[in-house]
């Protein structure tokens, strides 16, 4: 399809893929990396949950352990990034292959020659890299000794490795985000994933999820004035899964509800990383729950000298909230909703909704007026190889293309947008299910999610269609 009515994206566009390291990297234990929290999840399916399992278990599957072996495969899957004509490539560094245990003074000179071997690789194939530095995995030596994020000491440790690869990689990466979807930690479902905190059965995480948030606020804000201090080019954002919610009906009591979930899961995290300051709807929220958020003096200082330059989220799909509790609900990514009736949604439920990524566009430049940029998007769905290996993922194509027609949309509305990285370039381990069957990739890998495949990489319908994307700067679709 071609787009002729004259729009164009910036020149400088960053089109591109995102993955993230406990999801694809694998190499677990090579080479001096310790255990990460992801590397202590079981796989599952649609309808069983991953287990976290405080020990290793010897007979247990763990799929981010392996995963689809980029440490093994970089430099073949980046030639693929490249012959797309990728501009930039998200990833993220594994902590635990620079400091395995979380808390040591040294790094692990291994674990930075990988990345700066990756490096070379990308920007010898004219792809700049975007950096997260902690995506959904901190060390389990952490978790062990701390309970993860809920300690204020975790806070040094993060800065000491942030310390590590701004130094390292101050020539080589310009673009970093401080954590992956830090607003995750807003639901209980984040708790180990973006926190690396146990909690009991049953237990009621409020408290120790919000504190484990503030730390990471800490964290980031040190991270952020740090880097500019190593290399004033940088360029350092926050990523928020923006949780796009509508209300069911005109009714107020919706209207508020979703107006309630917009400040709690998106504005709050959104508020302090851009403006350096918790919002004040935030106070009533945790006087309600009974959190009680334990400030050190002089941190309302880091927050506001430790401001993001741009703003980059997550966006699949949106949501619907009801006052009545009576309606059928559905599933989502993070946060589930009620039906509805206007969306088709993909084979995990998720309810598919391109407008709403021009909605969302929208919402967050009125608030902040600073860059944005998606770093996620994309459909997690079966993939058939038919008899000849082809792989004619046409829905795929729809779905990228409809949310890049809502970009479109969102720039002409005035939106400031930097770029779009599309989840999952490469099949990978799913986040939520831990499923190989879950796929997002232009690249197939041939895995499962028991472990099978000899992990060949091959183009899929995708594949191709994007590289055109790329090649017409979004012109063609
Ligand atoms: C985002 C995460 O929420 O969604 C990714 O940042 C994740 O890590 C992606 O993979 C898609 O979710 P899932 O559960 O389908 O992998």
């Amino acid at each position: 399809m071609s787009n002729n009515n004259g729009f164009k994206f910036a020149d400088n566009f960053l089109w591109g893929g995102a993955t993230a390291a406990n999801q694809f990297e694998g190499g677990w234990n090579k080479d001096g990396k310790g255990a990460s929290t992801s590397d202590m999840m079981t796989g599952g399916t649609h309808t069983t949950p991953r287990r976290i399992t405080p020990v290793l278990e010897e007979e247990t599957y763990y799929p981010s352990r392996e995963a689809i072996d980029f440490y093994g495969h970089y430099k073949e899957d980046i030639k693929l990034f490249g012959e797309m004509g990728f501009k930039t490539f998200r990833m993220s560094i594994n902590w635990t292959r620079i400091f395995p245990n979380g808390d040591e003074l040294e790094p692990n000179e291994e674990g930075l020659k990988f990345y700066d071997d990756v490096f070379d690789e990308l920007i010898k194939n004219n792809i700049e890299p975007l950096v997260t530095i902690s995506h959904y995995e901190a060390p389990f030596g952490l978790t062990e000794k701390y309970n993860g994020w809920c300690s204020r000491k975790v806070i040094d440790f993060y800065v000491t490795y942030c310390e590590a690869i701004f130094k390292r990689y101050k020539d080589k990466v310009k673009y970093w985000l401080t954590f992956n979807e830090i607003n995750c930690l807003t639901v209980p479902f984040g708790a180990f994933m973006a926190g690396g905190i146990l909690v009991n059965e049953n237990e009621n995480s409020d408290q120790k999820r919000f504190q484990a948030l503030h730390h990471q606020f800490i964290a980031s804000a040190k991270a952020v004035k740090l880097g500019h201090e190593i290399n004033p080019d940088f360029k350092i954002g926050c990523m928020i899964a923006y949780m796009t919610t509508y209300p069911n009906s005109c009714n107020p009591d919706d209207i508020l509800l979703a107006q309630q979930k917009d400040q709690i899961s998106n504005m709050l995290c959104g508020d302090v990383q851009v403006r350096g300051y918790y919002p004040r709807f935030a106070n009533r929220y945790f006087e309600e729950k009974g959190i009680e958020i334990q400030m050190q003096a002089g941190d309302n200082e880091i927050l506001k000298e430790g401001c993001v330059d741009f703003y980059s989220f997550s966006y699949y799909m949106s949501s619907v909230v009801s006052a009545d509790t009576n309606l059928e609900e559905v599933e989502g990514n993070i946060l589930g909703g009620i039906k509805n009736p206007h969306l088709k949604a993909s084979d995990w439920g998720w309810q598919i909704d391109p407008k709403g990524l021009r909605w969302t566009l929208n919402n967050i430049y009125d608030r902040y007026q600073i860059p944005l940029i998606v770093v996620e998007n994309g459909l997690g769905a079966v993939d058939v190889v038919e008899a000849d290996g082809s792989i004619n993922d046409d829905y795929r194509i729809d779905y990228v293309r409809d949310h890049i027609i809502q970009m479109e949309e969102a720039v002409k509305d005035g939106v400031e947008l930097m770029g779009y990285t599309m989840w999952g370039c490469i099949d990978l381990v799913s986040a939520s299910t831990g499923e190989m069957k879950k796929r997002y990739g232009f690249i197939y890998v041939d895995k499962d999610n028991n472990g099978n495949g000899n992990m060949e990489r091959s183009k899929k319908k995708s594949f191709y269609w994007y590289k055109n994307v790329i090649k017409s700067n979004g012109k063609e679709l």
